[in-house]
């Protein structure tokens, strides 16, 4: 092997590794970004995960929900593991439902909800967004409120803006 493609090799490791979670391992795609393989580690919640997150695999572990907006930041991943994982389906894993019936409909089979009781044991796929429930809130359907919450969205707007 050529020095240069030592160094390169040597340059993908140590990118690779970096901002690796503590509980996986990383490798580098051809393709560009990482996969991070944090199979079977006994898992009860998401790991800090690198921005160039292809691929993820969190098979095998303890998870039961994962928080809303939680891979809004890896813009790269494609690719999603969520099988084995004694997931809770009630209406705090919508955000999930819904990344996935965007980008990989397939893993709503593969994904068994181990809670609550009706959803026991069924794929995520078989379950309604109504029966996951809805958090507390109401679809608002009355003409009067449209206003109200137009101006409560821009409020929001405004705010997270002037984090920004
Ligand atoms: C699942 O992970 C555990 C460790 O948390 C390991 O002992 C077990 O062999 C794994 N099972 C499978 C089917 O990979
Ligand atoms: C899930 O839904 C499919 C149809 O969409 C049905 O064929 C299957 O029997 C259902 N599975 C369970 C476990 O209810």
């Amino acid at each position: 092997m050529p020095a240069w493609g030592v160094l390169v090799l040597l340059w993908a490791t140590v990118e690779a590794t970096k901002d690796c979670p503590e509980a996986c391992t990383c490798q580098h795609l051809e393709t560009m970004g990482l996969r991070v393989d944090c199979r079977g580690r006994g898992l009860t919640e998401l790991p800090d995960l690198p921005a160039h997150t292809r691929q993820l695999l969190l098979t095998n572990n303890s998870l039961r929900s994962v928080p809303p907006g939680a891979f809004d930041h890896l813009p790269q991943l494609q690719t999603l593991e969520v099988e084995q994982n004694p997931w809770h389906c009630d209406c705090g894993l919508t955000y999930l439902r819904l990344w996935l019936q965007d980008r990989m409909p397939e893993a709503l089979w593969l994904m068994h909800c181990a809670s609550p009781n009706p959803a026991a044991n069924l794929p995520l796929h078989n379950l309604t967004g109504f029966q996951l429930g809805n958090c507390g809130w109401q679809l608002q359907t009355s003409w009067p409120a449209v206003p109200v919450l137009a101006w409560l969205c821009c409020a929001l707007l405004c705010t997270t803006e002037a984090k920004a």
